[in-house]
């Protein structure tokens, strides 16, 4: 018999010292961006029934929520306002007094520090649930955009530090930045959510943030799950209208989608790791299916690993906390 050549990749492996040298992809706690939903009312901190262990909490139990964000050492957090009052244009959604312009304003006041990112959308703040006006049953593009231009600059008035725009209207990074600049904030990057699909992921997401849509779905504004072409298409018109940073969103099932971006942009982009894909893994962990910590801290260097510079995560203060471990 003829001798066996191969390859000792084992070598490599052989201790944690060294498997630790070779790593290529390491998840810091400066990656992760933590969501927090604030509610209108007084003394309310309720847990969302399908996403435990994430809070909606009204504007006096806020403070304790920061405390928890910064001492876990992650940098920033994402803020979604769910308003008492919803109407057909989401009024609230651009109110000086609005929850997020609230929840903002004393963010920035207690923990001064944290980036605050304001997510920029209608859909929490209208009474049909849909991110956009609606005008004869349809949700119509451009007159959307300047509700949603009034609703940046008044969360920018409110001192967010970015804004991060979801409502997948045409032209809504444009009009944005545009809006932002004449308000004075040129310095007020913008984060756009670039590719999103029309995600059932985004499940648990709905019931927190109270946002179904009342008929109809988000399909003729949020991407057809099957497509990458367009994926790249909607990142470039992006990157043309001046986003700062890209999102794409869900992360773990559009994990090529995430890499191609980073490929086709110089960009940093950034994944979101979805309510359903939150979820899931509470379920399984519940019933014993898998070791939380250990999925969790896969999947999230998975993040990295497709091409996320950040990743927007309801696990961000628990993976903080087991990145301290490792060390
Ligand atoms: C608002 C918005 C949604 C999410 C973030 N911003 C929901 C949606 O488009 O229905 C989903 C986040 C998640 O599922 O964690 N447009």
């Amino acid at each position: 018999m003829n001798e066996l050549t191969f390859h000792r990749h084992r070598r490599l492996r052989r201790t944690p010292g060294i498997r630790k040298m070779v790593r290529e992809t390491v998840l810091q706690k400066e990656d992760l961006i933590f969501p927090i939903f604030v509610l209108e009312g007084r003394d309310i901190k309720n847990e969302v029934p399908s996403m435990p262990g994430v809070y909606q909490v009204s504007l006096d139990h806020l403070g304790e929520e920061m405390n928890r964000l910064e001492s876990s050492g992650v940098p920033a957090v994402i803020v979604f306002g769910i308003p008492e009052h919803k109407d057909e244009n989401g009024t609230q959604a651009y109110a000086e007094e609005g929850i997020v312009q609230k929840a903002i304003r004393q963010i920035k006041q207690t923990h001064p520090d944290l980036t605050v990112i304001a997510d920029t959308c209608l859909c929490q703040y209208t009474d049909h649930g849909h991110c956009g006006i609606i005008e004869h049953g349809t949700i119509v593009n451009d007159t959307s955009l300047d509700l949603l231009t009034k609703t940046a600059v008044s969360q920018a008035d409110a001192g967010a530090d970015i804004i991060a725009p979801s409502n997948m209207m045409d032209g809504f990074t444009a009009a944005i930045r545009k809006g932002l600049d004449e308000a004075g904030y040129t310095n007020i990057p913008v984060m756009s959510y670039s590719v999103k699909f029309a995600s059932a992921f985004y499940g648990p997401f709905r019931d927190a943030a109270h946002s179904s849509p009342s008929f109809g779905d988000r399909k003729t504004y949020q991407m057809d799950p099957p497509n990458r072409l367009e994926a790249l298409r909607e990142a470039a018109s992006d990157v043309e209208e001046g986003a700062d940073f890209l999102i794409v969103k869900p992360a773990l099932s559009y994990l090529d989608v995430v890499r191609e971006v980073k490929d086709e942009t110089a960009k940093p982009v950034v994944a979101y790791n979805v309510s359903g894909e939150y979820a899931m893994i509470k379920a399984a962990a519940a019933n014993g299916w898998i070791d939380e910590k250990e999925v969790v801290m896969e999947k999230l260097t998975s993040m990295k690993r497709a091409g996320a510079d950040l990743i927007v995560t309801y696990f961000a203060i628990d993976a903080a906390a087991w990145i301290d471990q490792e060390q």
